[in-house]
């Protein structure tokens, strides 16, 4: 673990993962291109991102292919590289070694924030700053679970409820520093869904930070005019 005392100016960078297809938003194409109240999903992203002082770069990891950053993202002015594999935690372990080739050290704090989460405020990214940098091992921002919670059998039937108790959902940004993160990617692999459950692995327990409900993850075709709405009601 890194000694507190060389640790007086560790700097903060996000890494945004934006290499997925959308399969389950039913788009026919990438989600976070899609527009949502006049505005593409991924700038919606990055302007949030670029409203937290604190976070001095942003890396934005596209596919291979990508056809509509660009366009879908005009005025953004980090690191964008083409660099996304197949699932999400192979497209953040490539994010994460293309900002070692930028220079971000190892000591350094990398925030991971899903493009697909458009509605994330600055405020919830700088509680998750306040927290971790002042922590050991990091933390990801989520939600006390307030629902109850059913396991589905066969034919869509309940085979059994869960308890609720001490369950929390995972949300984004989750920061690590960046030499952690690389080596709980690495011996995670590809299957890992986010960073905290890689770290997770190695022996270490993130700090849970209360997130917001409405920085939900775009998903589901309904989630698009949801978000809308919210937009509309905000502004
Ligand atoms: N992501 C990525 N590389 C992948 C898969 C996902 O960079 N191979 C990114 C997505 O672009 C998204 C974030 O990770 O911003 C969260 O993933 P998810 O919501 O699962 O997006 P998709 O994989 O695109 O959607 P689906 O699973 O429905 O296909
Ligand atoms: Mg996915």
């Amino acid at each position: 673990m890194t000694n507190p005392a060389d640790d007086t100016d560790a700097r903060c960078y996000a890494l945004v993962p934006c290499a997925g297809i959308g399969e389950r938003a039913g788009a026919g194409g990438p989600k976070q291109y899609r527009q949502v109240a006049g505005r593409s999903v991924v700038a919606r992203t990055l302007a949030a991102l670029a409203h937290v002082p604190r976070i001095e770069r942003t890396l934005v990891v596209l596919a291979a292919d990508d056809r509509g950053f660009a366009i879908s993202a005009p005025d953004f002015a980090g690191w964008a590289e083409r660099c996304g594999g197949a699932t999400r935690a192979a497209s953040v372990a490539a994010g994460l070694s293309a900002l070692a080739d930028h220079g971000v050290r190892a000591r350094d704090w990398v925030l991971v924030h899903d493009a697909a989460r458009c509605l994330v405020r600055a405020a919830a990214v700088d509680r998750l700053i306040d927290a971790c940098l002042v922590d050991p091992i990091g933390g990801l921002l989520a939600l006390p679970l307030s629902d109850t919670l059913k396991q589905a059998g066969e034919g869509e039937r309940v085979a059994a409820t869960l308890d609720r108790q001490g369950k929390w959902i995972a949300q984004t940004p989750q920061m690590f520093r960046l030499g952690l993160l690389r080596q709980a990617l690495a011996r995670a692999g590809p299957g890992i869904t986010d960073e905290a459950s890689a770290v997770e692995a190695l022996g270490h327990a993130p700090r849970l930070v209360l997130g917001e409900p409405d920085n939900f993850k775009l998903t589901w075709p309904a989630d698009f005019a949801f978000a809308e709405r919210l937009l509309k009601e905000s502004s």
